[in-house]
């Protein structure tokens, strides 16, 4: 081979390397939905941890369990997007006294006789909120 043989030789070669490097990176449609939907998944994601990890600060968790699978004090926190909206949950939290005449809250009185659920009128409302929506989704 002579050095101009050779140089060609280099350069089809990095042609080639850039070629299959452009297609191997090239996102086609479907690569690019894919990756909306992690995004989204990984939104969701946060906004639990959010209002879970706002539950923990609170408090909350002392009464419901860390996972707010119930506990001897107070019930399990789930399914509650069968009895509540989102605003009145948010009002439920500001002020528990003024709810409760259901026969949920009725069984609720007899099996946690000794513990009130507090009222957090003094947590911010937007927090409140972060909170209501995580449980409405659970
Ligand atoms: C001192 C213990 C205690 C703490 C702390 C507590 N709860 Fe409760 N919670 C209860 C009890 C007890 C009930 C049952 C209702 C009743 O007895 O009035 C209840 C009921 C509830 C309900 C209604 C459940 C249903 O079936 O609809 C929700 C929602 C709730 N709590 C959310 C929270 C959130 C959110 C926090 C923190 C911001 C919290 N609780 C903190 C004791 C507690």
């Amino acid at each position: 081979m002579t050095n101009a043989q050779k140089w060609m030789a280099a350069f089809l070669g990095l042609f080639l390397i850039l070629l299959i490097l452009g297609r191997v990176t090239k996102k086609d449609d479907g690569t690019e939905a894919m990756s909306m939907q992690m995004m989204q998944q990984s939104q969701q994601a946060a906004q639990e941890t959010d209002g879970l990890s706002l539950m923990r600060q609170t408090g909350c968790v002392t009464c419901h369990g860390s996972n707010l699978q119930g506990t001897k004090m107070a019930p399990a926190l789930a399914g509650l997007k069968e009895y509540w909206s989102r605003d009145k949950l948010i009002n439920y939290l500001r002020n528990p006294s003024s709810f409760g005449s259901d026969e949920r809250f009725v069984e609720y009185k007899s099996k946690f006789k000794n513990v009130v659920m507090p009222s957090y009128n003094n947590v911010d409302v937007k927090n409140l909120g972060k909170i209501a929506d995580y449980l409405l989704t659970k």
